[in-house]
């Protein structure tokens, strides 16, 4: 039997990319096959079809890392139980397929509320808000948070959370239309962050309001000038640099401050310890049950659309997370 699947055969571009028939997949002793139904993609996936994330997949690899979907069979160790289950799951080993094998172990099955569709679209990107805002940043209620690359799949998560979490949201983004799309997935109030002078405009928008966390996936030059908005004592959650720079902020600024600089790296911290992702995603699934979250996709694309998808992510060319629908998605 075959399945069908997306197939980067060298590093570059996303557009050689190539849609192929493949083997249907064999569990390990430790393994789920999934019945894939969506899968989440990020900037991420395009870095890594290019070669120029800092880990490298060997080659010949199927892209994707985040999926949602039906466990169809398991490996000999792993919970028999899980067959039959809708499932969200992290696929190291590729998820733009039709059947993706996973480490059961990392299965988390999900309520009947939230959709396969939306569970591929807050996998990666909402773990990531919770983890920043709740253990890394400490967001009380009534705060005030300003998300940079607002508009884009990791800032509309953490508009959507730090929203949940009780916070006013100020979206920053580079035009008027991805400023719209902020305001649909529920900012407060926007920055549009494409000129010279955005700090004034900032100062502007925040009319008075002391701002105490600043959630950045962005870097480049947005970082600094940000950062020195923050109130005493406020927190600059670093996130990630889609903007490619990696910017360098004099540490007279947290001193005259007394404000952190805290890395946020949810991969980094479910590796290092055991279990961590799944109190996470129960979190998660906590919040979306209780109507404080609300995950969706900005749009679904079928397999044979993922080169352009992702030239398009990486050309800055996207609005919000894209999800990849297969089969019977729901
Ligand atoms: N730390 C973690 O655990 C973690 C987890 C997931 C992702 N990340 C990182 O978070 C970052 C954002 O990922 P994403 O999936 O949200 O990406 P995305 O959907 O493509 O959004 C990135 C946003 O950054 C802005 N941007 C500014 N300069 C850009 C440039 N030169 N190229 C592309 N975008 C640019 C864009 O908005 P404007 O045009 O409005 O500026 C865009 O909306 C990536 O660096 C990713 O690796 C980190």
């Amino acid at each position: 039997m075959t399945m069908k699947a997306v197939q980067c055969l060298e590093y570059g571009d996303p557009k050689n990319l190539v849609v192929r028939d493949l083997p249907d997949p064999v569990p390990g002793p430790r393994d789920a096959i999934i019945a894939v139904e969506a899968v989440g993609l990020g900037y991420v996936d395009g870095l890594n079809v290019r070669g120029a994330y800092q880990v490298k997949r060997p080659l010949p690899f199927i892209p994707g890392s985040e999926l949602a979907g039906t466990v169809i069979a398991v490996g000999s160790e792993a919970p028999q139980d899980l067959v039959g289950k809708r499932v969200m799951a992290l696929a190291e080993r590729g998820a733009l397929c039709e059947k993706a094998v996973v480490f059961a172990a990392q299965c988390t099955p999900l309520p009947e509320k939230f959709s396969s569709v939306a569970a591929a679209a807050a996998l990666v990107n909402y773990s990531t808000a919770i983890y920043g805002f709740e253990t890394c940043g400490h967001l009380q209620p009534g705060e005030t948070v300003l998300v940079l690359g607002a508009s884009g799949g990791v800032g509309m998560a953490a508009i959507d959370v730090a929203r949940g979490m009780g916070a006013t949201v100020v979206a920053a983004a580079s035009s008027d239309e991805r400023l719209a799309a902020c305001v649909k997935a529920g900012a407060d109030l926007t920055v549009n962050y494409s000129g010279p002078d955005w700090r004034k405009t900032l100062e502007a928008v925040l009319d008075g309001r002391r701002l105490t966390v600043i959630y950045d996936p962005v870097g480049g030059q947005w970082s600094e000038t940000a950062f020195r908005c923050l109130a005493p004592g406020g927190r600059h959650l670093v996130v990630g640099f889609a903007g490619g720079e990696i910017p360098k902020i004099p540490l007279n600024l947290p001193l005259l401050k007394r404000a952190s600089i805290v890395g946020v790296d949810w991969g980094g911290h479910v590796r290092a310890e055991a279990g961590a992702a799944a109190v996470i995603f129960q979190r998660m699934i906590e919040l979306v049950n209780g109507g404080r979250i609300n995950p969706q996709p900005s749009a679904t694309f079928a397999l044979e659309e993922t080169p352009a998808l992702l030239t398009r992510m990486l050309n800055r060319e996207n609005i919000g997370k894209p999800v990849v629908a297969i089969g019977k998605a729901v």
